[in-house]
């Protein structure tokens, strides 16, 4: 079932796929990397390397993020109900790594606090969203948080994104497709999906 030439039949009927044969395909979903970030009870500031990051809604801006119930991130934004989401120019791998590792996440890394919260928004980045959390739900041994974006910034006015695929970060192949076409599968007012004015 997980090698990719195996055929398997699809259907709805029965129980989970295996893990591992879950984890096979999703791999292989190319994702742009952040780093989330927020505050423990104590003021302290915690943050995780991320993939599971996803936009919501435009009008109002929303996103959402997954994080493992465990994490001291997580643990952080359920106590101050606010965090920050920072998308990684490919410079920002080692970044990347400290902020996934066991500990030592802040060392050496550039950030402000934000004044009420005291979340942290960091600066070498290329670009960031900072969110109220408006619903959270626990799911398995995740909770998915959705955050009204209350501010936001690019930095960088010609980004090159750090993205990860098949357990490796990659790097954008510079101009490699010409532009998307037919950007408008919702209609013709912007409802705030993505696809129209994106
Ligand atoms: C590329 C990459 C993506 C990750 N994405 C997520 C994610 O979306 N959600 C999550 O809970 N953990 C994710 N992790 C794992 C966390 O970064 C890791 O468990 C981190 O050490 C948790 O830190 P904390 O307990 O201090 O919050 C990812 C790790 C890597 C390397």
């Amino acid at each position: 079932m997980s090698q990719p030439d195996a055929k398997a039949t699809p259907s709805v009927a029965g129980a989970s796929a295996e893990a591992s044969a879950f984890r096979d395909v999703i791999r292989h979903l190319a994702s742009g990397v952040t780093i989330i970030t927020s505050s423990s009870k104590s003021g302290e500031p915690v943050g995780m390397t991320a993939t599971a990051v996803c936009s919501v809604s435009a009008m109002p801006p929303m996103l959402l993020v997954s994080l493992t119930t465990s994490s001291h991130t997580a643990q952080g934004v359920m106590e101050t109900g606010a965090f920050a989401v920072h998308l990684l120019p490919h410079s920002g791998r080692k970044h990347a790594e400290q902020f996934a590792s066991r500990n030592l996440h802040f060392q050496g890394v550039k950030y402000e606090l934000t004044p009420d919260k005291q979340i942290p928004v960091l600066t070498d980045v290329l670009g960031w969203f900072l969110c109220q959390v408006e619903q959270s739900l626990p799911v398995a041994d995740h909770v998915i948080f959705v955050g009204r974006v209350l501010q936001c910034e690019l930095k960088d006015k010609s980004p090159d994104p750090l993205l990860y695929f098949d357990r490796s970060y990659r790097k954008l192949a510079p101009g490699a497709e010409p532009g998307a076409e037919n950007l408008e599968p919702w209609g013709s007012q912007d409802v705030g999906l993505p696809g129209f004015g994106w």
